[in-house]
């Protein structure tokens, strides 16, 4: 088959399942994975026979793709804030509002002057603590998760990116307190409603971790309670509290971020115009 053809291919194989521009992501990232392909290469190049085994490879993939399996699982890795990652089915695939996460906390932590400690909650791939520590590479950065599994992958991502994380497993909603205190608390905690499975696509419910996704109906904020709770004694003078939310859940999240003790917190939108981050001071 040459590469012209394996494109008609993904196309015929996965159109009745995802949009054109989601397979043609697929199409590129799989030909840059087993044939070290760039974009430019499969016009340059759509003439060129692929090998049988890569073929044999790559059509496997397309089976996996085919069960919505997200991409990202198939070949073990993603990128985030410019970074490599490898993710595995016990840990979240980083998402872009979450970037914009890390890029609010860079900007703010110029504002400390001097070496700051920072704890991340909830640690998944290691996305969050990593490329904070990798572009604020004095910061002393620890991370918890309850996941054993997540933080073996996380500490696979500390070495590949090349950077000292400590990485406590434990259970937040246990700890009467946190390990030490804080310049910067940060947490991506799970936040989706049971009554919200319907919005959410099969390629994440049917592969992506649900200890990483859900929380009870009638108790949502329950990680965010509980997190604030504890940033309240443990973050420093001019310590700083960051939360990824529930974009349906801004002002309830701000106010009880407030009734635990904050007085000043930032409501922020993403990219896509959703409620999604908050920011706040003691
Ligand atoms: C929404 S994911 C975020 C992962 C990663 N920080 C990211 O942004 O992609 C939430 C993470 O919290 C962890 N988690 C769930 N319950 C927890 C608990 N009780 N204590 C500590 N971590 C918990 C999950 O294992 C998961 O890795």
């Amino acid at each position: 088959m040459t590469i012209k053809q394996l494109k008609s291919v993904f196309s015929e194989e996965l159109s009745s399942i995802y949009p054109k521009t989601e397979i043609d992501t697929f199409f590129y990232i799989t030909v840059e994975e087993y044939l070290n392909f760039k974009r430019i290469d499969t016009v340059l190049k759509a003439g060129e026979e692929i090998e049988k085994e890569t073929e044999q490879i790559i059509l496997s993939l397309l089976d996996r793709l085919k069960k919505e399996e997200p991409i990202q699982y198939i070949i073990g890795k993603t990128e985030f804030y410019g970074l490599p990652f490898n993710v595995n089915s016990n840990t979240l695939i980083p998402r872009p509002e979450t970037e914009e996460l890390v890029q609010w906390i860079i900007e703010e932590s110029s504002s400390f002057g001097k070496e700051i400690k920072i704890l991340d909650i909830g640690t998944g791939s290691g996305c969050i603590p990593i490329s904070l520590k990798v572009n604020l590479p004095s910061a002393k950065v620890s991370t918890i998760d309850i996941s054993s599994e997540a933080i073996q992958i996380a500490k696979q991502n500390a070495l590949i990116n090349n950077v000292e994380i400590e990485f406590i497993n434990s259970d937040i909603l246990q700890n009467k307190s946190l390990p030490d205190n804080y310049d910067i608390i940060v947490s991506n905690p799970p936040y989706v409603r049971e009554l919200e499975k319907e919005e959410i696509k099969n390629n994440v419910l049917l592969n992506e971790p649900h200890l990483a996704l859900f929380v009870e109906n009638d108790n949502p904020l329950i990680f965010y309670d509980k997190i604030s709770i504890l940033a309240s004694k443990h973050l420093n003078k001019g310590g700083i509290l960051f939360f990824e939310i529930n974009q349906y859940l801004g002002k309830e999240t701000s106010q009880l971020v407030k009734n635990n003790g904050f007085n000043t917190i930032h409501l922020r939108k993403d990219l896509f115009g959703n409620d999604r981050m908050i920011k706040a001071t003691l």
